[in-house]
């Protein structure tokens, strides 16, 4: 889920192309009035704050642009999540800066987890930028731009116990109008001890599971196919409703959205380990649309690495785990995030990360080296000892090997049928159509007449590799 690499081009938001520098814009936006410009970089969780950013601006008389050139305002929504996401970050700003100087008047404000993690350090840091914004501040956006046009730089990094923008119907502007994400929570309680969210998002809380729904349904409503619910921590959702004083899980807020209609498909990101209940794996079994597949972040296939990453589950129970996903979906798909070369990590317990990708036979992997984070509790605690030249090794070995049980994965699907969603024309072709299913594979395979994107089509898989399944409709 997570790629530092900047690029423009990226605007189909689907889970392994989100961590992208992206783009919002609306073809008809409106000709008067200002126009802002805003990239996103880091999670999806990120992307689906700037549609929000993007609907408050809305609300306040400016409108989108794709065009830098001709916004009044620029804003970046960033990550802190490794070293090299906040060196893209600074890499664009001294790019809007030679953009701001053809511009007199134009402003730039950061946003999201670099602004949090930094704060007014940005105004003295970074003479260009203007406005530095957190991520539950963003209502107080409008005022903050109408200071800085008047020559008052303006910063509100305050990280709240409530905000979680239930109201606000995010802005959807480059969406494929097929798949959609809503945020069902925010913040993190969990200590990972490599992990700056906790410091960048604030503690944990669920949003009114009423608003999820009746976004879910609007969505329906207006034609999308699949909406992907957003969190760190899925499975720890809880919302109490304050009027009967009943609690909504997240199994039960699945099988809420699942039930909007049978033809929408229900996606989540992210589970950890820990939380993930029986509950919620019955609630995907006995539904179709709710679709089988489980982003399980292991981070290490060792006990005592990730005893001091602080996740709280240890190999054998993070074995059991996936034991018992198998067991009651058996057609399940599991995908994971992976560190190499954490603190003190020795040979022998990265083999046990390569061991975990096949014990676990992961359909894919977002896999990483440690970047050491400021004022994480890793950072405070071990000496980050690994060099470089061996994380990046073992690194190597463990992408090499996903990309191994990926393509043996793929391999079993050849022959199998599957119903997949089609999202639009394939990358390389216009004569193909491409579509996940539900085990979020990417499927490709030739157009048919009276098929289009957001209609269901089922596939026969011919080949495959170890990213996608090329077939035909059957
Ligand atoms: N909440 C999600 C992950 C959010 S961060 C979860 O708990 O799984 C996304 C991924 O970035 C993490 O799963 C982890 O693999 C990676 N990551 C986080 N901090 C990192 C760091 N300091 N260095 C390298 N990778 C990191
Ligand atoms: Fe970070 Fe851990 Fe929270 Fe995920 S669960 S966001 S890795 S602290
Ligand atoms: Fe990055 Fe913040 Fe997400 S640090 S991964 S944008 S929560």
């Amino acid at each position: 889920m997570y790629n530092d690499n900047p690029t423009l081009e990226g605007i189909d938001k689907k889970v392994d192309e989100s961590k992208q520098g992206e783009v919002f814009f609306q073809e008809n936006a409106s000709e008067k009035g200002k126009k802002f410009y805003i990239e996103s970089y880091g999670c999806q969780m990120n992307f689906s704050d700037s549609e929000i950013v993007a609907s408050i601006l809305g609300e306040s008389g400016f409108s989108p642009t794709r065009n830098m050139e001709e916004s009044d305002l620029i804003l970046i929504n960033t990550c802190s999540i490794r070293e090299k996401a906040e060196l893209t970050v600074r890499k664009r700003l001294r790019i809007f800066d030679k953009v701001k100087r053809q511009r007199p008047g134009m402003l730039v404000g950061v946003l999201g987890c670099m602004a949090e993690r930094l704060k007014t350090k940005f105004l003295d840091e970074e003479k260009l930028v203007d406005i530095v914004v957190g991520p539950d501040a963003y209502r107080d956006l409008p005022g903050l731009v109408a200071g800085a046009e008047e020559g008052n730089k303006g910063v509100n990094v305050f990280l709240s116990r409530e905000e979680t923008y239930a109201d606000i119907s995010p802005m959807r502007l480059d969406s494929n109008g097929v798949s959609a994400f809503i945020s069902i929570m925010r913040g993190c309680d969990n200590m990972c001890s490599f992990c700056v969210v906790p410091y960048t998002r604030g503690r944990e809380r669920s949003r009114n599971a009423f608003t999820i729904v009746a976004e879910a349904t609007n969505l329906w409503e207006r034609g999308y196919k699949e909406v992907t619910l957003l969190g760190q921590n899925v499975d720890s959702f809880k919302w109490e409703n304050p009027e009967t004083g009943k609690v909504v899980n997240f199994a039960e807020l699945l099988i809420m959205v699942a039930e909007v209609s049978p033809d929408m498909r229900v996606r989540f990101s992210t589970s950890h380990p820990k939380d993930i209940t029986d509950d919620v794996l019955y609630a995907i079994r006995d539904h179709e649309n709710i679709c089988n597949y489980i982003h399980l972040p292991v981070q290490s296939g060792n006990s005592r690495v990730l005893k001091l990453m602080n996740r709280t589950y240890d190999r054998p129970w993070y074995d059991a785990k996936v034991k018992r996903i198998y067991e009651i979906i058996p057609d399940c798909a599991i995908s994971s995030d992976i560190i190499t070369g954490f603190c003190t990590e020795t040979e022998e317990e990265h083999q046990d990360s390569l061991s975990v990708i096949e014990f676990a036979r992961y359909s894919m992997s977002y896999m990483f080296f440690y970047s050491e984070r400021p004022g994480t509790l890793a950072a405070r605690k071990y000496e980050d000892d690994i060099p470089l030249a061996t994380k990046k090794r073992r690194l190597t070995e463990i992408i090499e090997l996903q990309n191994q049980i990926s393509k043996e994965e793929n391999a079993k699907d050849v022959g199998k049928t599957f119903k997949v969603l089609i999202e639009g024309d394939s990358k390389k072709s216009d004569q193909d159509f491409k579509g996940r299913n539900s085990q979020n594979k990417m499927c490709i395979f030739p157009k048919k007449a009276g098929l289009k994107k957001g209609d269901y089509t089922y596939v026969k898989i011919l080949e495959s590799n170890s990213a996608t399944l090329k077939g035909e409709i059957v």
